[in-house]
């Protein structure tokens, strides 16, 4: 079978060049260079080894990509490597400090926040914006604004208890 370009008789059209890119990711500057459509979360993962941020539907659906970009969480799926030059981007691989967990990373083991664990640096990623915005006073507020994070599992209730945990609301 032929291809579409086979077909046409147009020619396959050459691979743009790469562009480099720089960014402070946990804290460290990383300089690489990428395709111009490969996404940030696919950067992290293939370009910088950083396999902690998590692939779900690559399509802003899910959460699981969540990383913190100039200290805004974002999906990393939806943004292109290209157009964060010079970002700082917090991994949930740079959230623990001096050899001690993050507040929440902690909380969520306290509560048991995780059962696959697949959503879990990107909810937890989430939850560290979440608490920096300082928006969400309530339970409902932390399910409202935490509702782009998706759990197959079901351990929202848990999820929930750790964020108020982190967030000084209970204990
Ligand atoms: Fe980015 Fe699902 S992988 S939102
Ligand atoms: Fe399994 Fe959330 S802990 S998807």
């Amino acid at each position: 079978m032929q291809d579409g370009a086979a077909q046409s008789g147009a020619k396959p059209q050459p691979l743009p060049e790469k562009v480099s890119v720089t960014l402070t990711v946990n804290g460290t500057e990383r300089r690489f260079s990428v395709l111009p459509w490969v996404s940030l979360l696919d950067a992290l993962r293939d370009h910088l080894d950083l396999t902690g941020t998590k692939k779900g539907c690559d399509h802003g659906q899910c959460g699981a990509c969540t990383v913190l970009v100039d200290g805004r969480r974002i999906n990393s799926c939806l943004t292109l490597a290209v157009m964060r030059d010079g970002a700082h981007v917090t991994t949930i691989e740079g959230l623990a400090a001096n050899g001690a967990l993050d507040p929440l990373q902690q909380a969520f083991i306290d509560h048991d926040a995780f059962q696959c664990g697949y959503c879990t640096p990107g909810q937890i990623c989430s939850g560290v914006g979440l608490i920096a915005e300082g928006r969400a006073k309530s339970a409902d507020e932390i399910r409202e604004f935490m509702s782009g994070n998706i759990c197959r599992c079901g351990a929202y209730p848990n999820i929930v208890a750790a964020i108020q945990q982190a967030m000084g609301t209970k204990s």
